[in-house]
């Protein structure tokens, strides 16, 4: 039996990227897929994907009981909806800063909110309500040069994360967070595209030690193991998907060594 066989899957961010890789993944595991967006996108494996703005309490809470009323439940929750954003604080002005932190932590706390009443009102299934990830950022583990309101923002999900983990365990409700280095997406094309980045990109092409960006399909397949019984005793992490990124700062030395 697939490993999602007969859960109901809510996916934000569903149109693009790592949210479209997600519902490519969790129905390819057998879940049934619900996305949603703020803009359409390609056809997907979803079974419709719903246009949605995470910042809209009440458009939330009705995708959330339309969910519940065509599927009978909600078992997993994936917050992949995000925009890149951020600068010097001294140069950044305010509509700046609302915009990323409206979209990535308030829209997170409004998709878990919604989710988490419909997830407490069902019963148990194979010995859990529900379970939430969401899509942090290596930059949510720490700072990034420039970047403020993002990391700011990603830095709220990972505790968001935790403390939906402790407020919500002994509800059967698992919570965990995803934090994806520099993966290939038109955001990171968005961020890094430009010619003018191009010493830019490979020096944080070469922090990956893997020595590549990573793949939208790369954190879809941790987000499934993550909604999955498979990870029925993983709750509260903010797991580091990133190639090695974070492991420790390469200067080159080991090249001159013969590596
Ligand atoms: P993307 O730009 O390809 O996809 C983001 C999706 O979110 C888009 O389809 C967009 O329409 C949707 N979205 C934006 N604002 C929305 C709103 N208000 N309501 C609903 N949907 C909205 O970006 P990508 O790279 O797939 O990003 C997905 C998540 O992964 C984001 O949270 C991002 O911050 C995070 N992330 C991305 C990394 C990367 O290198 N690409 C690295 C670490 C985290």
């Amino acid at each position: 039996m697939a490993r999602l066989e007969g859960k109901v899957a809510l996916v934000t961010g569903a149109a693009s990227g790592i949210g479209l890789a997600c519902v490519e993944r969790l129905a390819a595991d057998g879940a049934l897929v619900v996305g949603a967006d703020v803009q359409a996108g390609p056809r997907s494996r979803a079974v419709r994907t719903a246009k949605l703005d995470v910042r809209d309490e009440p458009a939330v809470a009705e995708l959330v009981a339309e969910i519940a009323r065509e599927h009978g439940r909600l078992d997993s929750v994936v917050n992949a909806a995000g925009v890149a954003g951020g600068g010097p604080v001294h140069l950044l002005d305010q509509t700046g800063w609302d915009r990323v932190l409206d979209v990535n932590l308030k829209g997170t706390f409004l998709v878990c909110k919604h989710a988490l009443a419909q997830l407490l009102k069902q019963a148990p299934r194979d010995g859990e309500r529900g379970s939430i990830v969401n899509v942090a950022s290596i930059e949510g583990l720490e700072g990034t040069a420039g970047g403020s309101a993002y990391n700011a923002s990603k830095g709220g999900v990972v505790l968001l994360t935790k403390n939906l983990a402790i407020d919500y365990g002994r509800s059967g409700i698992r919570a965990n967070a995803v934090c994806p280095g520099f993966i290939e997406t038109p955001m990171l094309e968005g961020v890094l595209g430009s010619p003018m980045l191009a010493a830019v990109r490979d020096e944080i092409r070469h922090e990956h030690k893997l020595r590549r960006f990573g793949r939208p399909e790369e954190i879809a397949s941790v987000v499934s193991f993550l909604v999955s019984a498979d990870a029925s005793f993983v709750s509260g992490q903010a797991l580091a998907v990133d190639g090695g990124f974070l492991a420790g700062r390469d200067p080159h030395i080991t090249e001159l060594m013969g590596l």
